[in-house]
């Protein structure tokens, strides 16, 4: 088969290297790909975003199946579009994409079908938000409706504050029309942690547990960024944890969507929290996390493209999903001033010795001169290593990490030793 993978991250290298080993698989492009990338995948530059020159590409380039792993293409419908055009693909089509896109769908589709979350209300005026946040007190969470890069949310410490937030999103357009409507919601407590689960639009199988850290720097501090680093399994998610997500969070999401007339074909991401009443959803996402992806399919003990076939055919009830024992740690290296600017360009060494121990996922990089490979982006690499338990894939993370340079790089020294990584 010819698969095209859409996007050009550590998540798509993952996804790249997973799909690379499977025996279904004997053409692998992607667009518009990284320098890690080209040497899995044609690299074809189309951004992630073009769903109509991506169409025209695969139905020009006798593509068998796509998969679409970034939130906008989602949203934007890529995978309908590719639909209509006799081409089938990996991720959940717009309508069932949403409960990315909008938060204020999600909350109301938790609600009616009563999955545990945030109490919460949403407001398209600004008055009537203010005196909600009056009444309920802080803290209390601020979130814009739409995509937002991941920025659209404030964790409120104070009524001001959360006022503030409001008024810059509704009034000030800070993030365009994603911040015309808002959700205010009870400020919750515990551990973080991220499920993901393949979905066929009836059956759900959960990934093993995973845990990212979204803040810059050690210690949970800093601004948040896309992601410095994951590991798998998380510890916090026990075999009673688990249970509970399956019967009271995963299962019913996954019916819930289906009696919408939405039903879901692609990954789940279940951003839950741990609370003193039990866990309850933060966030869903519509596709793979990252870097959780590169952390989660390190483990992964079958055939992936098996898996995406069975999700878009409704018969992931009959595939053999296996994962290795043992735990995963991808470690982020990031150039110097990320999430804010950065510069790019810089040549990247030790690739091929830290190469020897674990895998080195490219995100942010591209192929410069006479094979040498260059800094292109904010998270640049993500090295992941396995091992029988988290320390010793913690331990294997940093030691082939330590034989990769750049100017201006740096990462977390703490992935993975940290009680609540999101705090
Ligand atoms: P989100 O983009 O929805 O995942 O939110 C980003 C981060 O904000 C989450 O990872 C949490 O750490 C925090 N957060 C979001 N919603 C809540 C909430 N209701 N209570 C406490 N923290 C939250
Ligand atoms: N790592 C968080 C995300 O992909 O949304």
């Amino acid at each position: 088969m010819h698969v095209l993978i859409v996007g050009g991250g550590g998540r798509e290298h993952a996804i790249a290297w997973a799909l690379s080993k499977s025996s279904k698989v004997d053409h692998l492009s992607c667009a518009p790909g990284n320098g890690g990338i080209a040497a899995l995948a044609q690299c074809v530059d189309i951004p992630a975003t073009d769903v109509d020159a991506m169409v025209a590409w695969a139905c020009e380039n006798s593509v068998d199946f796509v998969v679409v792993a970034p939130d906008d293409p989602l949203a934007l419908g890529m995978v309908d579009a590719l639909e209509a055009a006799g081409i089938p693909a990996f991720g959940p089509r717009a309508d069932a994409a949403i409960i990315e896109a909008s938060k204020s769908f999600s909350k109301r589709l938790m609600e009616k079908y009563h999955i545990p979350t945030a109490k919460y209300q949403t407001f398209t005026e600004l008055e009537p938000a203010l005196t909600y946040i009056e009444a309920q007190g802080a803290p209390i969470v601020v979130k814009a409706d739409g995509l937002a890069l991941g920025k659209g949310v404030i964790v409120a410490q104070t009524v001001a504050e959360a006022q503030d937030a409001v008024r810059s999103m509704m009034s000030g357009h800070k993030f365009g029309d994603a911040g015309a409507r808002v959700v205010i919601e009870e400020c919750m407590t515990g551990p973080e942690l991220t499920v993901l689960a393949f979905c066929d639009g009836e059956h759900l199988v959960p990934m093993p547990s995973s845990q990212d850290h979204k803040r810059a720097f050690d210690g949970n501090q800093g601004p948040n960024t896309g992601g410095m680093g994951a590991i798998s399994p998380s510890p916090n998610y026990t075999p009673e944890v688990a249970k509970r997500c399956m019967e009271e969070i995963f299962l019913p999401t996954v019916a819930a969507l289906r009696a919408e007339g939405r039903p879901f074909h692609g990954v789940i991401y279940f951003g839950l929290m741990l609370t003193p009443d039990g866990p309850k959803v933060v966030e869903y996402n519509a596709r793979f996390g990252d870097p959780e992806c590169q952390a989660v399919l390190s483990l992964l003990d079958s055939d992936l493209m098996d898996i995406f076939l069975a999700c878009r055919n409704g018969t992931l009830d009959q595939v053999d999903v296996r994962w290795k024992d043992g735990a995963s740690c991808c470690l982020v290296l990031a150039s110097g001033g990320y999430p804010g600017s950065y510069a790019k360009g810089y040549p990247i060494t030790g690739l091929e010795e830290a190469g020897q121990s674990a895998v080195v996922f490219h995100a942010g990089t591209r192929l410069g001169e006479n094979g040498s490979v260059l800094t292109s982006g904010g998270r640049v690499l993500g090295v992941t290593a396995t091992g029988p338990e988290l320390n010793a894939a913690i331990d294997g993370a940093y030691a082939a990490a330590s034989h990769i340079h750049f100017q201006d790089m740096f990462f977390r020294s703490d992935i993975g030793r940290v009680w609540n990584p999101n705090a």
